[in-house]
C-alpha cells in the first residue's frame, strides 16, 4: 500500500486540432495522499479537466506518467486500464452524464457491468446506493423527472457502484443551486469520512477551505500546493 494513492510526474498534454495546438498541461507533478480530500482550483480553461482525465485514465498524457496506487497506468493496455478504472475509480462530472431513457436505478446498474456483481444482485445494490444518497423514493424516476441536485446524486450513486477507493469529481456542483450544492457536499464529506480518497475540481471557496489539500492550476502548471 503506497501512502500516495495518486502521483503524477511531469505531465504534459498537448491537443492538436487542425493546425492549432494547445498545451493544456505543461509539467504537472503532484501527489495525493490515500484517504485525503483534495481540491483542484484554478481559472476556466487552464487544464483542470485535462488533469482529471489523465489521472483517471480517460486519456493519455503526451509526456509524463500517472501512478495510481503504485501502478504506472501508461504501461497498461486499454483493456487493463478499463479494468483498473472500473475497480478503483468513480467519476462524477459537471453535467451529470446520465442516460436519459433509463431510470435512476438502471443508470446506477450500468456501472456494474464489469464489477463482478451478479446480475440478480445489481438492482438491490443500485437501490442501496440510491438510498445512501437520499433517493430511496426515486428508484424508478427518469433523469428528466429529477432536479439537478437529484440527478447529481444519481451520478454519485453510479460512481459508487463498484465501491471505488478514489472518487474524481470535476465541478460536481457547478450546475447546482446552493441548497442542492450543500446536499451533494454533505454526501462527499460523508464518503471521505468513510475512507474514500476524494479529488474535486471546484470554484467553491467553502469546499477549498475544508479540503485537506488545495492544488492550484494555472496555465497548465501547479502554482501552489
Ligand atoms: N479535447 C480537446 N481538444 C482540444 N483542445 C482541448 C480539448 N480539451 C481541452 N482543450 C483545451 O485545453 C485547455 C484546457 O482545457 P480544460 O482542461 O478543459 O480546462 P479547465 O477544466 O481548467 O477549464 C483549453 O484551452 C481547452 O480549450
Ligand atoms: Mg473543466
Amino acid at each position: 500500500m503506497t501512502e500516495m494513492i495518486i502521483k503524477t510526474e511531469n505531465l504534459h498534454k498537448t491537443y492538436a486540432t487542425g493546425k492549432v495546438t494547445t498545451a493544456a498541461l505543461r509539467g504537472v507533478s503532484l501527489e495525493i495522499p490515500r484517504g485525503s480530500f483534495s481540491c483542484i482550483i484554478g481559472p476556466s480553461g487552464h487544464g483542470k479537466s485535462t488533469l482529471m482525465h489523465l489521472i483517471g485514465g480517460l486519456d493519455r498524457p503526451t509526456v509524463g506518467r500517472v501512478l495510481v496506487d503504485g501502478t504506472d497506468i501508461s504501461l497498461l493496455s486499454s483493456s487493463r486500464l478499463a479494468e483498473l478504472r472500473a475497480g478503483k475509480i468513480g467519476f462524477v462530472f459537471q453535467f451529470f452524464n446520465l442516460l436519459q431513457n433509463l431510470t435512476a436505478e438502471e443508470n446506477v446498474e450500468t456501472a456494474m457491468m464489469f464489477s463482478g456483481i451478479p446480475e440478480k444482485a445489481q438492482p438491490v445494490r443500485a437501490r442501496e446506493l440510491l438510498s445512501l444518497v437520499g433517493l430511496a423514493e426515486k428508484f424508478r424516476a427518469k433523469p428528466s423527472e429529477l432536479s439537478g441536485g437529484q440527478q447529481q446524486r444519481v451520478a454519485i450513486a453510479r460512481a459508487l457502484a463498484n465501491d471505488p477507493e478514489i472518487l474524481l469529481m470535476d465541478e460536481p456542483t457547478g450546475n447546482l443551486d446552493s441548497a442542492a450544492e450543500g446536499e451533494v457536499l454533505e454526501i462527499l464529506f460523508q464518503l471521505h469520512r468513510q475512507g474514500k480518497t476524494v479529488v474535486i475540481v471546484t470554484h467553491n471557496n467553502e469546499i477549498a477551505r475544508q479540503a485537506g489539500g488545495v492544488i492550484e492550476i494555472r496555465d497548465g502548471r501547479v502554482v501552489a500546493a
